[in-house]
C-alpha cells in the first residue's frame, strides 16, 4: 500500500505561524496579560532581529562572492545585487524607528524595569552584522568598564539562548569579514593596467599616486586664491589649512600610519580605490566603482540607523542610564563615529575631477581600445 501523501502545505505551515505568533508574550505565557504597548515593543524589535537575519545572509553572499581568488567580472553586478538588498533593509530598518516613537516615554517607563539589565546593547545579530563587515574589536566605545563583547560572552551561560549569542559571535569572528573580501579584491585591481604580479607593479603605484596628487596641484592652488580674494580667511591660515590637507592626502596613500611589513599592500588597496572612483568611465571599472559606492551607502545607512536609534532613545528615555547600563545616549552618539570602510571614505577628499587626471595608460585592460 502506499504512503497517503502529504497534504499540500498551506500559508500558516509554511510561515510556520503557529509558532512565531506565539513567541511575542515577553517572559510571560500569554500575550494577553501585557499591555498593548509591550506588545507593540516585543513585535518592533522582533522585527528588527528578522531583517538582520536576512541582512546577515545577504552579507555572507556578497563576501563569498569577493572572497574568491579571481573575482571574475560577471560576479560583481552579483555582489551589487546582495548589497542593495541589505541598503533596502537598512533603510527600512532606520524609518521603523518612527513606529516605535509611538510607544510615549511614560507608557514605556510601565514596563521599562521588567526589562533591566537586558538591552539592544545584547542583540547579537546586531554585532555578527558589525563583525563581518569588519568592525575592529578596538574600534568599540567601550562604556564603563565594559566592552560590548565581554558583555554577552560573560552572560553567556546563564541560559541557552545565550549560548546561542556567544556561539554565533565566537563563530563570526572566525570568519572573513566583507572589508578583508573587498581588500582582496582591490588588492589585485589593475592600476594603470599593472597589477601585484608585474615586477614593477610596485614603480608603477608609486608613479600613479605622485602623477595624481602633482596634476591636481594647479586646481588647488587657484581655489586657495579664490578664498583668499574673496577674503574667506588670511592667505596664512588658508595656506596652512591646504597644505595641511595635501599633506593628509600624501600621508594616506603612502599608508605612513601603517606598520612597514604591510604598509605597500595598504599603499595599493588605497590608490586602487582612487583608481577605481577617478577612472570610471572606463567599461570594466564601472561595475567596481558601483560596488564601492553601494558599499560607502551601506555605511552611511548605518551610521544613520545609529543617529535614528539614538535620537529616538533620547525622545523616549532622555538621557537618563540604559536598562543595559550605559551612558544611554551618550554612548550611543559615540558609535555613530565607528567607520568600517574608511579608505572609502578618505578618498572621497582627494578625488579630482576628470579634466586634472594623470593620463590614462593601458586603456585596453579596460574595455577600451588602445
Ligand atoms: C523604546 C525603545 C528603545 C530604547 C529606549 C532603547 C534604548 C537603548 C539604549 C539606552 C541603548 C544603550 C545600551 C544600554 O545601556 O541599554 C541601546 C542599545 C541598543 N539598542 Fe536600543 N532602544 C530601544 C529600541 C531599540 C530597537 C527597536 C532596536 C532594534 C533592534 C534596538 C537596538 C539596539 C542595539 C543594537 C543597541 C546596541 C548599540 C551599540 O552598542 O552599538 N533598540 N538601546
Amino acid at each position: 500500500m502506499s504512503e497517503p501523501s502529504a497534504p499540500p502545505p498551506t500559508y500558516w505551515d509554511y510561515l510556520r505561524l503557529d509558532r512565531l505568533l506565539d513567541l511575542q508574550d515577553g517572559l510571560g505565557n500569554q500575550d494577553t496579560l501585557i499591555s498593548s504597548d509591550e506588545l507593540h515593543f516585543i513585535i518592533v524589535h522582533q522585527v528588527y532581529e528578522l531583517w538582520f537575519k536576512l541582512a546577515l545572509a545577504e552579507i555572507r553572499l556578497a563576501r563569498n562572492h569577493l572572497a574568491s581568488p579571481r573575482v571574475p567580472e560577471a560576479s560583481i553586478p552579483y555582489v551589487v545585487h546582495h548589497l542593495r538588498r541589505i541598503n533596502e533593509i537598512l533603510r527600512l530598518a532606520v524609518d521603523q524607528f518612527r513606529l516605535m516613537e509611538t510607544l510615549t516615554p511614560q507608557d514605556f517607563l510601565d514596563f521599562r524595569d521588567k526589562l533591566t539589565p537586558s538591552s539592544g546593547f545584547q542583540s547579537f545579530q546586531m554585532r555578527e552584522v558589525e563583525i563581518l563587515l569588519g568592525l575592529e574589536d578596538s574600534q568599540r566605545e567601550i562604556y564603563g568598564t565594559v566592552h560590548p563583547l565581554d558583555h554577552i560572552r560573560k552572560l553567556a551561560d546563564r541560559s541557552p539562548a545565550g549560548a546561542l549569542a556567544w556561539g554565533r559571535i565566537e563563530a563570526a569572528r572566525g570568519e572573513l569579514t566583507l572589508r578583508a573580501a573587498m581588500h582582496d579584491w582591490l588588492h589585485r585591481t589593475p592600476i594603470q593596467g599593472s597589477t601585484p604580479e608585474n615586477p614593477d607593479d610596485h614603480a608603477v603605484v608609486e608613479a600613479f599616486i605622485a602623477e595624481y596628487l602633482a596634476a591636481g596641484a594647479p586646481r588647488r592652488a587657484a581655489q586657495l586664491e579664490k578664498l583668499i580674494a574673496a577674503g574667506s580667511g588670511t592667505r596664512e591660515a588658508l595656506t596652512e589649512r591646504f597644505a595641511a590637507n595635501d599633506e593628509a592626502s600624501r600621508a594616506f596613500l603612502r599608508a605612513d600610519g601603517v606598520p612597514e611589513p604591510q604598509r605597500a599592500r595598504v599603499t595599493r588597496i588605497r590608490a586602487a580605490v582612487l583608481f577605481i572612483e577617478s577612472y570610471r568611465d572606463l567599461p570594466l571599472l564601472a561595475w567596481p566603482r558601483l560596488l564601492l559606492d553601494t558599499v560607502v551607502e551601506l555605511e552611511e545607512l548605518l551610521i544613520l540607523w545609529r543617529t535614528r536609534h539614538a535620537r529616538m532613545v533620547e525622545r523616549t528615555i532622555g538621557r537618563r542610564v540604559g536598562t543595559g547600563g550605559s551612558s544611554g545616549v551618550d554612548y550611543l552618539d559615540k558609535t555613530t563615529r565607528y567607520r568600517i570602510f574608511h579608505e572609502l571614505w578618505a578618498v572621497r577628499t582627494l578625488l579630482s575631477p576628470r579634466a586634472a587626471l594623470p593620463a590614462l595608460k593601458n586603456e585596453g585592460r579596460y574595455g577600451f581600445a588602445e
